[in-house]
């Protein structure tokens, strides 16, 4: 109960097959960090960031959270943000959601959670905004399936509100914020096709001079 054996067995293992690929892995990884990738996704167990693409460690920066939201004013979610454009330099930044997720179920009906109907309240926005699509579906689960894409569409944008990614993009910084979508059932990501790489790319009221 106190001491859980057999993870650490296991991640003794797992260091010992990487260091038999590669004997300086961990000591040329323990200097530096460079990431070209930020990652906000579902902190959702089946949703791992490194495994679905494939990345050893060192490749991707990560920030997850229940629904993968970007709130205006989540200073956790913010800072890591900053951290990735303004210190990693990295040029990418990543919104993942995953169809069936259960935060956006959650979000869709009337009944009380706890604590998190206030997280889940951001999500509720994004369903008002876009209601008269999703009512006009009938089946349950692809209602759900088209709010978690439109959810990760709303975080895209916010991400580009903030003033991070606006002074990186001023500064001549390339950086490009992607939305994908996971599904659970098969492991495939699917791009939503709604990269944006540029200031002029965001509503006008959002633009910062
Ligand atoms: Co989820």
């Amino acid at each position: 109960m106190r001491f859980l054996k057999n993870l650490f067995d296991k991640n003794k293992k797992w260091a010992e097959k990487i260091k038999e690929s590669d004997p300086d892995f961990f000591t040329k990884l323990s200097k530096q960090q460079n990431p070209e990738y930020l990652w906000i996704g579902c902190s959702d167990s089946r949703v791992p960031a490194n495994e679905i693409v494939d990345m050893m460690p060192g490749e991707i920066f990560v920030h997850r959270n229940i629904a993968n939201v970007v709130v205006h004013t989540d200073l956790n979610c913010l800072s890591v943000i900053q951290y990735a454009v303004n210190v990693l330099k990295i040029k990418h930044i990543i919104v993942c959601g995953h169809y069936g997720c259960g935060g956006i179920k959650a979000a869709m009906d009337n009944q009380e959670h706890g604590l998190i109907d206030n997280w889940l309240r951001n999500i509720k926005d994004t369903y008002r905004f876009h209601q008269d699509k999703i009512n006009a579906i009938e089946d349950e689960q692809e209602k759900i399936n088209l709010l978690c894409e439109l959810n990760v569409v709303e975080q895209v944008d916010n991400i580009c509100h903030t003033t991070i990614v606006q002074s990186a993009w001023k500064s001549g910084q390339e950086l490009a914020v992607h939305g994908w979508i996971y599904s659970i059932e098969d492991g495939i990501l699917k791009d939503l096709n709604v990269c944006i790489t540029n200031q002029e790319e965001i509503s006008r009221i959002h633009q910062i001079n």
